[in-house]
């Protein structure tokens, strides 16, 4: 994924060499090239979705999500959520991996789909693609001041929250894209997922649910906007729901 601009020498912790962070550069060029020619592709069979696609696309290439800006208003939302910097990474899953993986995952007409730190919103048309109702919530205003147009256009709904407090109730796929997320933010979304009906389906990027009464479905490699990446899909069971000890 690509850092937040700005990230003080501190947060750059990830030891790239000069040589290392330029093919990751070029690389990610060709990745979006070629994600954007097959999300397209896909969307070509759901032509109703093209525009909003489009709008948000455009929307990415005038003001883009990968260089956020340090501000008073960044550093008061990252106070309130007791979060960092680094946790505002940014990246997301092209339309086809998602059509795909939701689909998978079992996402279709009568289901509703929750995507927990949702950015611009990309994510939410993969379900649209599927028939399934889809709400994203995001942390950043920036991010949802200037997708909210485009997702509504595509039946969704993108509002401004913390994921770690979202309303899970009535969500049948939660979906988390928490690569960059801290072990404690992840642990705080875990207690956040038991409060899932039991049968939930869970999808995690990067790293499974590591915590007991969730059991694992499938484990698939996938490509996202910076690279090859590993996804799992979980099931809340039904005997833990509420209970930590387990
Ligand atoms: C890697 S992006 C994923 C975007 C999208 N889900 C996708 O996969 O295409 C992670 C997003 O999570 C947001 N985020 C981080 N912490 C959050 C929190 N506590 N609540 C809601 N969103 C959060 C970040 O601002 C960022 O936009």
């Amino acid at each position: 994924m690509t850092e937040p601009s700005s990230s003080p020498p501190e947060q750059d912790d990830y030891g790239m060499s000069l040589p290392a962070l330029v093919v990751l550069r070029i690389s990610i060029v060709f990745i979006e090239l070629f994600t954007r020619l097959f999300d397209i592709l896909v969307l070509l069979r759901r032509p109703r979705l093209l525009p909003p696609y489009l709008g948000l696309w455009l929307r990415e290439v005038r003001v883009s999500p990968y260089r956020l800006k340090r501000s008073f208003e960044t550093t008061r939302v990252l106070q309130a959520s007791g979060q960092i910097f680094k946790e505002l990474m940014y990246g997301e899953m092209p339309v086809h991996t998602g059509v795909w993986l939701f689909w998978k995952a079992g996402l279709g007409r009568g289901s509703r789909l929750v995507d927990l730190g949702a950015g611009r919103g990309r994510t939410l048309l993969a379900a649209r693609w599927l028939g399934a109702e889809a709400q994203g919530v995001e942390l950043m205003q920036h991010h949802v001041d200037l997708a909210r147009k485009s997702v509504e256009k595509a039946g969704a709904q993108l509002l401004v929250g913390d994921a770690t407090r979202a309303d899970l109730q009535d969500a049948t796929h939660v979906f988390t894209n928490w690569t960059a997320l801290t072990p404690q933010t992840r642990a705080r979304l875990v207690e956040r997922f038991r409060t899932c009906r039991p049968g939930t389906r869970i999808l995690t990027v990067t790293r499974p649910v590591e915590a007991p009464g969730f059991t694992v479905l499938s484990k698939h490699r996938l490509l996202f906007t910076w690279g090859l990446e590993h996804v799992w899909i979980q099931e809340v069971r039904d005997n833990v729901v509420g209970d930590t000890t387990k």
